[in-house]
């Protein structure tokens, strides 16, 4: 694939902000003149909202963790070929709430289904195309729970603070481990000052778009 566009990850724990940045970044975005496509996961398809609705319903609490990281990946594979894929092709700035780390975090680090397993599942979902740049968005998981109200609380929100708890250090691990792409960002700070460091990193990428 060619190495035209830009593509961009919102990551982090429930309740992060990550919907309420990708939305400040589109309007900077565009306000550029930059063409650009936003993208949210699981989801993003006819198809991905489907499989969106199966993962996230708390009826399947038997679901188990290896058949979640098929899922999420369908949906993510459907989701990259049938959009992100061609968006880049054309030259846009895609911006993707969730995308491969999330599978990583939480199915691997908060799933213990084995890292490399996951990663080379997903790596093959999404063409080998890792985003140029990806951000996670860190707060305290109760925080974030909180964040959310608790009568609608899906399958994974559902899930017990300890699970949260390892899918936050999950995230932070992977920063540690890929740390030319991804970078952390204190997610309790005021929106328009996480936006802002957001955008000193996205900025000087653009210049592909
Ligand atoms: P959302 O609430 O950000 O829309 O994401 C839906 C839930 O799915 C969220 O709790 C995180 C979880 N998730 C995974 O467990 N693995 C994944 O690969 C993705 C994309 C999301």
């Amino acid at each position: 694939m060619n190495s035209r566009g830009v593509l961009i990850s919102l990551e982090g724990p429930d309740g992060a902000g990550k919907t309420t940045q990708i939305e400040l970044l589109a309007d900077n975005a565009v306000k550029g003149g930059f063409r650009t496509l936003r993208t949210r996961e699981p989801g993003g398809t006819p198809l991905g909202d489907d499989v969106r609705a199966i993962l996230l319903n708390p009826c399947y609490q038997e679901m188990t963790p290896l058949t979640e990281v098929f899922l999420y990946a369908a949906a993510r594979a459907q989701l990259f070929e049938q959009v992100v894929e061609p968006a880049l092709r054309q030259g846009f700035l895609v911006l993707c709430d969730r995308f491969i780390d999330s599978s990583l975090a939480y199915q691997s680090y908060g799933g213990n289904v084995s890292f490399d397993f996951v990663l080379q599942v997903n790596l093959a979902a999404i063409k080998r195309r890792l985003p140029d740049h990806t951000f996670i968005l860190d707060l305290p998981p109760e925080k974030g729970l909180n964040r959310r109200p608790c009568a609608h609380a899906d399958r994974v929100e559902q899930k017990p603070l300890t699970f949260h708890s390892s899918v936050r250090a999950g995230f932070l691990a992977l920063a540690e481990r890929f740390p030319e792409r991804i970078t952390v960002i204190d997610a309790t700070l005021p929106k328009e000052e996480v936006c802002s460091q957001i955008w000193q990193v996205v900025l000087p990428l653009l210049a592909r778009c």
